[in-house]
């Protein structure tokens, strides 16, 4: 698989990462047999992809350090700390390094690549900025993080306004932003400050429930149409992608949504997410493949072009 430039990190990275997280968790949400994650990430790197991201709270961070231990120096990782309590109040900085040196120690490695925030929403994007990032620097500097990053939450800011806040602000080389075809505002609000700034990009979301699970689309569908951002007439409501199924240059909705978002400037990398080495093997081919022809391009945009509401959640 091709490298890319991840923004200003000059980390070279395979265009496809492997989302350790999401709602498979590498197929450990479902069971609890770490031998089908351990699968996964192998078929992974069996595939060329170099880029896995994790967090504390999947659970998935053992598997990932186990599985790419002996090519450490050609894999990047990312993990990330939460930085509130269980009442929602904000952990002490020391509890920050805390969550990172337990990282490197189940992953068995002595630095973490990329170290994000997990899921800043727009009010605590000052607190993170103040309070932690100089305490995670002294980590750059004693060589236990390579770069900061973070994270947003799309469901709950889907109009991006934290990653508006923190791409031009300068603290952070790599970002994870939610973008798929239902929801296309990080072309406009997002990636060009990415480009400018040269900051490091990760989709997530590209696929997630509403472009998996057709009755979830459904229910995404009769949402928009109720909040005028879709006209009720663009849609067939029964199948509301009929067009794009039906297309000839098209397998299926999952192969669409990857294509639709690797190639959009500023995306340094697509996250995919799965337990399963099949879908794993089909959606490398996806995100690897060329462009979705421009017809299409042209006809999802016409539908979800003013959408700004909804993540694909
Ligand atoms: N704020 C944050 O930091 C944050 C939030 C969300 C996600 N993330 C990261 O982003 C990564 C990607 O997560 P995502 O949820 O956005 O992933 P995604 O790749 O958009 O969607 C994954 C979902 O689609 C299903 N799927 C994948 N390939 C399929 C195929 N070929 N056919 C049918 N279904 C398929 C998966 O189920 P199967 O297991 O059945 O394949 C899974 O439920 C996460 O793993 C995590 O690393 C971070």
């Amino acid at each position: 698989m091709d490298r890319v430039r991840l923004g200003r990190t000059n980390l070279m990275v395979s265009p496809v990462g492997l989302g350790c997280g999401g709602y498979s968790r590498l197929g450990m949400r479902e069971s609890k047999d770490a031998s089908i994650a351990e699968g996964v990430v192998k078929h992974a790197l069996d595939l060329g992809i170099n880029y896995f991201d994790t967090a504390r709270v999947y659970g998935t961070e053992e598997v990932v350090g186990k599985i790419v231990q002996s090519e450490r120096a050609d894999v990047v990782i990312s993990t990330k700390t939460m930085f509130r309590d269980k009442d929602g109040g904000y952990m002490p900085a020391e509890k920050l390094v805390e969550s990172l040196e337990k990282s490197l120690v189940r992953m068995n490695t002595d630095y973490v690549d990329v170290f994000s925030f997990h899921g800043v929403t727009p009010e605590h994007l000052d607190y993170c900025i103040e309070e932690y990032v100089p305490v995670l620097q002294q980590q750059i500097e004693l060589g236990k993080i390579r770069h900061l990053g973070v994270t947003e939450s799309f469901a709950q800011d889907p109009t991006h306004e934290m990653l508006r806040k923190a791409v031009p602000g300068g603290c952070f080389d790599v970002v994870m932003v939610g973008f798929n075809f239902l929801n296309a505002g990080a072309r406009d609000q997002v990636l060009p400050d990415c480009i400018a700034h040269d900051v490091g990009t990760q989709v997530m979301h590209a696929v997630r429930r509403a472009l998996s699970n057709p009755d979830v689309l459904i229910q995404n569908i009769e949402q928009l149409i109720a909040s005028g951002e879709i006209n009720k007439g663009a849609v067939n409501a029964d199948d509301p992608l009929e067009f794009l199924t039906s297309h000839p240059g098209v397998q299926s909705i999952v192969e669409a949504a990857y294509r639709y978002c690797r190639h959009e400037p500023g995306v340094s990398l697509v996250l995919t997410g799965t337990g399963s080495v099949d879908h794993l093997t089909s959606n490398v081919a996806a995100l690897t493949a060329p462009p979705l022809p421009d017809d299409l391009m042209a006809e999802l945009d016409s539908i979800f072009g003013k959408v700004r509401s909804v993540s694909g959640d």
